[in-house]
């Protein structure tokens, strides 16, 4: 049963028609626990209230599958745009974002193109990109724009996502790891064909383990996230074990997602990074949250009743 509502809201959150018919309701669907507002001011506002709470951040200006150039264009305008607005401020923050959003699906030069003006942008106001890793779909092409942009620009100022579902991750990573990456390391949010990912969770945690411990110990640096407390508890010990100090890793979790275990992660003294997501697109990114625990439509569902 949760399986099958699992995989409706991943197909749903495809859907033009529902995105159409939920967006009429905004935020009274409960968006808001996962998105912060829609403008860049709201996102500040995010932000200076996470560093209040000793907790740093990256935003991700929502969007994904773009099929227009101008509309590529404009969203790596934004990009450039929100690490303007942040130049020169106290926070500890970084941009996450979407190739599709930049123009992946259109072409790949455009896409790069855009990439590269974000990039250089960052670089020049001392700030860190990362590519999220979207589909199936897009993962090879992912990481070869993520090799490219690295080589121009370094560890520093760029990095991407390794999804613990896909049978492929452990080979990535140690086909990455002479080139001592910065990787967020993640379970995958995707439906995807057990022909490239494990379709049972149990393989996926175990995997997941299996790649944390390649990045940690590829010499690059590591972005644990995940809201599994076992698996948090896993890896305090193993960077104990094997040594990591603080600054070569850190745990993330999505904005909205088990803030007091955010919060007090950070207060025995680990760096922890919350994933801002804002802006009007939140449709897609809502659905993704409530299929990976159905028992959050239910919460949608009471505020429908209240509002
Ligand atoms: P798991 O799903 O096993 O959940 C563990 C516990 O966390 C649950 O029991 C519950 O308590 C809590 N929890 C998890 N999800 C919840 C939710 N939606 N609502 C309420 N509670 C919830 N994926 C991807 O494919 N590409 C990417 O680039 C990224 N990027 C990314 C960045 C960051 C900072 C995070 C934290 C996650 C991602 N993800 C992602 C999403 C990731 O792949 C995964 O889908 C979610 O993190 C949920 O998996 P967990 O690791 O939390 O474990």
């Amino acid at each position: 049963m949760e399986q099958l509502m699992r995989n409706t809201l991943l197909k749903l959150s495809r859907s033009r028609r529902a995105e159409h018919l939920a967006r009429r309701f905004g935020f009274r669907l409960g968006a808001g626990r996962f998105v912060p507002g829609e403008s860049l001011e709201d996102a500040v506002r995010a932000v200076e209230e996470l560093h209040r709470r000793g907790l740093a951040a990256t935003l991700d200006h929502l969007g994904e599958f773009v099929d227009r150039p101008e509309e590529a264009r404009q969203a790596a305008d934004f990009c450039v745009r929100t690490l303007e607005r942040f130049a020169g401020l106290p926070y500890d923050l970084y941009l996450s974002v979407k190739l599709t959003q930049l123009g992946l699906d259109i072409d790949e030069g455009l896409c790069m193109e855009n990439m590269h003006r974000i990039v250089a942008r960052a670089r020049d106001t001392g700030r860190f990109v990362r590519i999220d890793m979207e589909d199936y779909a897009h993962n090879e092409v992912t990481l070869t724009i993520y090799r490219k942009l690295l080589a121009e620009f370094g560890t520093e100022h760029i990095g991407t996502v390794i999804q613990a579902y896909l049978y492929k991750s452990a080979d990535d990573i140690r086909a990455l790891a002479p080139l001592r990456p910065n990787l967020r390391l993640v379970k995958g949010a995707y439906k995807e064909s057990p022909s490239v990912a494990y379709p049972e969770k149990r393989d996926v945690d175990e995997n997941y383990k299996r790649v944390i411990d390649l990045q940690l110990q590829s010499g690059g640096r590591t972005a644990v996230a995940t809201h599994d407390e076992a698996i948090i508890a896993w890896v305090k010990e193993r960077v104990r074990e094997l040594n990591i100090p603080q600054a070569r890793w850190e745990f993330q979790m999505l904005y909205g997602i088990r803030p007091q275990l955010q919060e007090s992660l950070a207060r025995e003294g680990y760096k922890v990074r919350v994933y801002v997501p804002f802006g009007e697109d939140w449709y897609g990114y809502f659905m993704r949250r409530l299929a990976e625990r159905p028992a959050n439509v239910g919460f949608v569902l009471k505020s429908l009743v209240k509002s």
